[in-house]
């Protein structure tokens, strides 16, 4: 490959202050606020939503929920990225007006995220005309600042992943034919030769500075091996990038400010969209750089490098986080439309709920490795943690049978005295050090549950809370309340104190789920008769009356709804899992 560049600028200046410029920008923030936008990728329209779309989203959207459990100012965006010749290929497939094509797939994105309850506060397409004005702007400011030059690329083009590659990322393969073709070394994705007069952007310059940003932010990466992986990229070549291309093979993109000759490529114009949201290029200082981007490991060159160093070209703070995910495979194979093995988020969320779903992903989602899904195990999942452990663990303390009065329980500090009076304790006490232990633990359950999703590792929080209940439900069967003899007054004491430190675990638990599984917690609390007022984190007061405290809770009338928490799954039905069906282009 060779590169015959433009002039060449002088670029040390800005580089310099750029760093510092930024690291004002970003304290002034820190101080003001503890607030957060969080991004998903924006998705490509040439084909619709699937399973691994939606794992993405959830992923930000449970960041999202959870920050607003903590009170904390948060932002979710989402959206589809519309340009580029992957998209106006395949309008042209489907012998569709392109806007139009764009409208129609953004509308099933839209669609199925409303469907698995992702509370997005802002859903983007790059068609939209204040995003073009942001793309303007920012290319405008590239410009100005002299990161921008016109010269001559000539290499390797993935459409599929919109993306220029040099020769060192390109490798032979056989096709099915036999033939020997060019891919894509990451992506498989076959590549073709271009030299076209494209702008290009000043990467190289970068190299330092990204390094001292990632040096100086060791948690901007996330997981720790992508982190890694970064580092290292950034010890290979890094030359200067094109982006833009050339009008007569590229008509669907947003036009470079001043030369109507080229667009500007479809990685800068998606890129910005976080900005756009941001309120770019007026108003994005109260949001900016407080940005948690959550993006498959796919696209993590572009949004742990070349984003960054925009960024830093504009005189912008790079985001403060990047969170990076694996990808789901199907049976062990990718998942690829060729191989019909595409997952449809909706079929699923017919099979196993919408909240089934979320839990399923979110449960087994690991980040650092991609993960395998297939029927049985979502239906042995599901089956063992929401029905068995925690729909069991509400039906026992809830069902008339066992809780005839339909109450929240009351506690006798004489049944269950503090831990500090436990060794002289009256004759009356009935708890044992386990019951003690369960409490402890089930008491430092959010600070736990925050630092998994502090660390991007929501499965384990979920491992927690699971551990929790089925402690819990361990608890209950030690004490083997039903054996209990409630026209005994010392019996009906201790049978009470079990329901209420039972039924307080219970509010702990769904408390925590509502960012994993809205629904159900909903019904859970509603069960358990919490007001919608009362269900985030400030003033839990965890076991009030416990700490000698007084508790709203306590002897509260159940609510009315009995139903079933999650209906257990039938392991024996088989389900095949379809491709996406709703999308009918
Ligand atoms: O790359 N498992 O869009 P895209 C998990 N438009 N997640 C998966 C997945 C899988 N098997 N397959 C895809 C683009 N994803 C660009 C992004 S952002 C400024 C522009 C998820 O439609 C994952 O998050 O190809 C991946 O990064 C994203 O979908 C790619 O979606
Ligand atoms: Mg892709």
């Amino acid at each position: 490959m060779s590169w015959v560049c433009g002039r060449a600028l002088s670029l040390s200046q800005p580089c310099v202050s750029v760093l510092s410029a930024w690291r004002s920008v970003h304290r002034r923030w820190a101080q003001r606020s503890g607030g957060a936008l969080l991004t998903t990728p924006i998705f490509y329209v040439n084909a619709g939503p699937h399973l691994g779309h939606v794992h993405s989203v959830l992923l930000a959207d449970c960041l999202h929920r959870e920050r607003a459990l903590r009170r904390r100012e948060t932002r979710l965006s989402t959206g589809t990225d519309e340009h580029g010749l992957k998209i106006q290929q395949a309008a042209e497939a489907a012998g569709k007006d392109p806007y139009q094509f764009c409208s129609q797939v953004s509308d099933q994105f839209r669609a199925v995220f409303d469907h698995t309850l992702i509370s997005y506060t802002d859903y983007i397409r790059t068609t939209e005309e204040h995003h073009k004005r942001a793309v303007e702007a920012f290319w405008t400011v590239l410009s100005e600042r002299g990161y921008i030059y016109k010269g001559v690329y000539e290499g390797w083009y993935s459409t599929p992943d919109e993306s220029f590659l040099t020769e060192s990322q390109v490798m032979h393969i056989q096709d099915q034919k036999g033939n020997l073709v060019k891919v894509s070394s990451e992506s498989g994705h076959q590549v073709y030769w271009t030299r076209e007069e494209n702008y290009m952007f000043k990467l190289s310059d970068f190299r330092s500075l990204l390094l001292k940003w990632l040096e100086s932010h060791k948690h901007a990466v996330y997981p720790e091996k992508f982190y890694q992986i970064v580092l290292q990229w950034l010890q290979e070549d890094l030359p200067d990038l094109s982006v833009s291309r050339e009008r007569s093979r590229l008509k669907w993109g947003i036009p470079v400010p001043g030369d109507s000759q080229q667009t500007v490529y479809v990685w800068l114009d998606a890129l910005v969209n976080y900005l756009t949201v941001a309120g770019y290029p007026e108003a994005h200082h109260s949001w900016w750089p407080a940005v948690h981007h959550v993006v498959g490991k796919d696209i993590l060159k572009f949004h742990a490098i070349y984003w960054p160093a925009f960024l830093m070209a504009a005189g912008l703070a790079p985001p403060e986080r990047i969170y990076v995910h694996s990808h789901w495979t199907v049976h062990g194979q990718k998942m690829s439309k060729s191989l019909g093995n595409v997952v449809d988020p909706i079929d699923c969320c017919g099979q196993y709920t919408v909240d089934g779903f979320r839990y399923f992903l979110l449960r087994q989602g690991v980040p650092d490795r991609d993960c395998d899904f297939y029927h049985e195990k979502v239906v042995q999942l599901l089956n063992a943690e929401l029905a068995d452990a925690l729909g069991g663990l509400l039906n026992r303390c809830s069902a008339p049978a066992m809780n005839p009065a339909q109450d929240y329980g009351f506690f006798s500090n004489s049944c269950f005295p503090n831990k500090q009076d436990r060794f002289d304790r009256a004759v009356s006490a009935r708890a044992v050090e386990e019951d003690y232990q369960l409490i402890e633990v089930v008491e430092n359950l959010p600070v736990e549950v925050q630092t998994h999703y502090e660390n991007f590792q929501i499965y384990k929080a979920l491992e927690a809370i699971d551990t929790c209940v089925r402690l819990t439900n361990r608890f209950f069967q030690r004490h083997m309340p039903w054996k209990l003899d409630r026209n005994k007054p010392f019996e009906k004491l201790w049978l009470d104190t079990i329901m209420y430190v039972t039924m307080e675990c219970l509010r702990m638990y769904g408390t925590l789920l509502q960012p994993v599984v809205p629904s159900i917690a909903d019904k859970l609390l509603s069960r358990l008769g919490v007001a919608q007022n009362e269900r985030t984190l400030k003033d839990f007061g965890f076991l009030a009356r416990y700490h000698g405290k007084y508790c709203s809770f306590e002897g509260r009338k159940l609510g009315p709804d009995t139903g079933v928490l999650f209906h257990r799954l039938d392991p024996h039905k088989s389900q095949k899992i379809r491709g996406p069906s709703i999308i009918k282009l």
